[in-house]
């Protein structure tokens, strides 16, 4: 049986919280798609750790961890991440497996990552610059090298091969080539990949499945991130959705059972595209500022807005979520009233339902809005305790995306999650 767990906004919703708060009830953590565009941050007591490549079950004991087909590998970024869980005193080799079918970032994807956007001027997606996108292109495009490849004895031709191709391209486009320059760290971080279990991951998975074994899938992203679903172009390039994990793992959906969707309990959004909620105000910036709201991936900050309930009911439906977590309530103790988009207006229309042309249309956005809560949801550690303002958001939530909300995270911490039945 496999449930998953995904994000439901534009990514950095909290979902490696809430996988290493869930860990405990599964054998194995599996992440489908992405890469090191991911940044997933969990507290081990004090001590924070950002996980990119690396699912956010790896420091629960026995628990074995697999990065999926579906994923994209930059060696040096792994084998950075590698090292810093290492030394919080976790036997990696033991507990991560990789699928040999995952594909392979190379150091010319991530300077045509940055000749794309640098291209398109003030059109930008807003990437991470991890060499994403131009990845998955090659993938597509069946010009790809795979993990599978690194152990080749023709692995450097094939290296060579690809890499031409990306250096005529960037002369095409007028593009600085400094690729030269990041590969003795390249090659040096694909022998290290070597020392890790590099498998036919879906043989091993569906076995493991037939063995009864529970896993959990680790989504990247966002729902509203997603390449098919997402506000297009402004996206990432892979699928992000519950859909995704069954390419992205080599397993069949009848496996399927629940489906986390993530959603903080306000907005937000990093990078470039539209964001209907999006407050350009001092109350945006404050959410910014409490919610310490900055990528956790490449620092920039994180544009802030109130929940968009058409989004999230848009995002419930691609995904068939069937528990609703939401993060970060803790924050809007701090506001002095709590919006909530409950509807858009576009040409004296009242629109429920997430539109595609979202780009060149003008949205306003409706809100209902709560009164400041009259006590703290930061302290509250039972269900009866939340305050009635924040019960009431709860209840417009679940009334207009039709699921039940089962947790409430409440602070960064491990422990800080409210469990509602
Ligand atoms: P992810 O990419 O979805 O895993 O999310 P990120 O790690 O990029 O961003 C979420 C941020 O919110 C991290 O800094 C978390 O430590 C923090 N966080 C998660 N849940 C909560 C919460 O309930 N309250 C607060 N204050 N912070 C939280
Ligand atoms: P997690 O897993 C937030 C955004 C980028 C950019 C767009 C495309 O931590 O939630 P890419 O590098 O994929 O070509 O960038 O997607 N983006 C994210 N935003 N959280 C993420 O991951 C993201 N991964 C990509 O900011 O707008
Ligand atoms: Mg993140």
């Amino acid at each position: 049986m496999v449930d998953v767990l995904l994000g439901l906004q534009w990514g950095d919703e909290g979902k490696g919280k809430i996988v290493d708060f869930l860990a405990k009830e599964y054998q194995i953590i599996a992440r489908f798609q992405g890469g090191p565009n991911a940044g997933h941050t969990l507290y081990l007591d004090d001590k924070k750790i950002v996980l990119h490549t690396i699912p956010s079950g790896v420091f629960h004991p026995g628990m074995i961890n697999l990065i999926g087909n579906g994923v994209v590998i930059d060696p040096v970024s792994f084998l950075e991440e590698c090292n810093d869980i290492k030394s919080h005193g976790i036997n990696l080799k033991a507990c991560l497996k990789i699928s040999e079918r995952a594909h392979l970032i190379l150091p010319s994807h991530k300077a045509l990552d940055r000749a794309s956007e640098s291209a398109k001027g003030k059109d930008k997606i807003g990437s991470t610059l991890k060499g994403i996108g131009p990845t998955y292109m090659d993938k597509t495009g069946r010009n790809g090298l795979r993990i599978g490849d690194i152990l080749k004895p023709d692995f450097k031709q094939r290296y060579q091969n690809l890499k031409q191709k990306h250096q005529q391209i960037l002369k095409n486009m007028q593009a600085e080539d400094d690729i030269d320059q990041f590969e003795p760290a390249f090659f040096e971080a694909v022998e290290a990949l070597k020392e890790y279990e590099i498998i036919a991951a879906e043989f091993w998975l569906n076995d493991q499945l037939q063995k009864g074994q529970k896993v959990l899938a680790e989504g990247a992203q966002g729902t509203m991130l997603d390449i098919d679903f997402g506000t297009y172009p402004f996206v990432t390039s892979s699928n992000t959705i519950t859909a995704g994990l069954c390419t992205g793992l080599g397993i069949a959906p009848k496996w399927v059972n629940k489906v986390y969707g993530v959603s903080k309990a306000y907005c937000t959004r990093v990078g470039s595209g539209p964001f209907p909620s999006e407050l350009l105000d001092a109350t945006g910036e404050k959410l910014r500022e409490i919610g310490k709201e900055f990528g956790a991936t490449t620092g920039r900050p994180r544009r802030c807005g109130w929940i968009d309930l058409v989004a999230l009911k848009y995002a419930c439906m691609i995904n068939g979520v069937t528990d609703l977590v939401l993060t970060k309530s803790d924050i809007l103790d701090e506001m002095d009233s709590v919006g909530a988009c409950t509807s858009y207006q576009i040409d004296r229309q009242e629109i429920k339902d997430f539109p595609y042309d979202i780009i060149e249309t003008t949205v306003t956005p409706n809100y209902t809005y709560f009164p400041k809560w009259d006590k703290p949801l930061s302290t509250c550690e039972r269900a009866q305790d939340i305050p009635r303002g924040f019960r009431d958001l709860i209840a417009l939530i679940e009334q207009q995306t039709g699921v039940p909300v089962t947790y409430v995270s409440n602070g960064a911490g491990r422990s800080q999650l409210i469990h509602l039945v």
